[in-house]
């Protein structure tokens, strides 16, 4: 895994823009598989500055994104659908159909999980797939103990999870319990991967994923050590656990 360590959470996100960027640039109808969480914003505030700058287009590339809450009604402000609306989508000129979520309207949910790595595959799989982790090294909502070949679909939250993400939610109002996922099987399957990773709060999910040398279903994102292009983008507070002994390290 290459690892790259910034000095702010903006001077990461600024470098997986400028990722994004050329490889848009280079192929614009390119498949991005796309993460939403805090730790995303400043990226996605980079990515509507580079396209007001008129240095990308969305036009021609298609999304799919990681995962949506299951039970929060249409259009509430906490569903990821509105997250990435008003981080990205209702900014730029992506094309509205090519924009993809888990189908968390579906009456069958499992059809729907099934359906979406359809719809992943026919466009190709995903040529970059952009990844948060949890404190608990849940990657997309494939939390602990979740089997590493399930299809997508319907995963349970861990209280871990709905505690982190009660803070976007108003006093009151709880976390969803469940939720539609894109598979680690299907993440893996990405032909680059960059993890994101920012903030004292993600040290010990970093620390444990970098030393990880078995994948262990108990710690989801360890899945990825055997992707051969995954590459780790943090702050310096993320990555103040590390031992960086024997691996390419690039800091900035
Ligand atoms: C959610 C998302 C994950 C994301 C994680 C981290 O649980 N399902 O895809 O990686 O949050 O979020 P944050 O960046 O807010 O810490």
């Amino acid at each position: 895994m290459k690892l790259s360590v910034f000095q702010s959470a903006d001077l990461a996100a600024n470098y997986v823009c400028e990722l994004l960027v050329d490889r848009i640039k280079v192929f614009p109808s390119s498949v991005l598989g796309l993460a939403t969480g805090g730790t995303t914003v400043p990226l996605y505030n980079a990515l509507v500055k580079s396209f007001r700058e008129g240095e990308v287009s969305f036009a021609q590339a298609t999304t799919f994104n990681l995962d949506e809450y299951i039970g929060l009604p249409e259009g509430h402000v906490q569903s990821y659908r509105c997250f990435m609306n008003t981080h990205l989508f209702n900014i730029v000129d992506i094309k509205q159909c090519r924009i993809h979520f888990p189908d968390v309207t579906a009456e069958n949910l499992s059809e729907a999980g099934l359906a979406y790595d359809r719809l992943i595959e026919d466009a190709g799989s995903i040529d970059f797939q952009l990844l948060g982790i949890g404190r608990n090294g849940h990657i997309g909502f494939n939390e602990p103990d979740a089997s590493f070949d399930a299809a997508s679909g319907i995963r349970e939250l861990s209280e871990t999870t709905r505690a982190d993400n009660q803070r976007f939610f108003t006093a009151g109002e709880s976390v969803p319990s469940h939720a539609l996922s894109m598979s680690i099987d299907q993440i893996l399957k990405a032909r680059k991967i960059v993890l994101m990773a920012t903030g004292f709060r993600k040290a010990d999910a970093l620390a444990r994923l970098f030393s990880s040398q078995y994948k262990l279903e108990s710690f989801p994102a360890s899945a990825l050590i055997d992707h051969h292009n995954v590459e780790i983008v943090c702050d310096s507070e993320a990555a103040i656990n590390l031992d960086l002994a024997g691996h390419e390290v690039v800091c900035c």
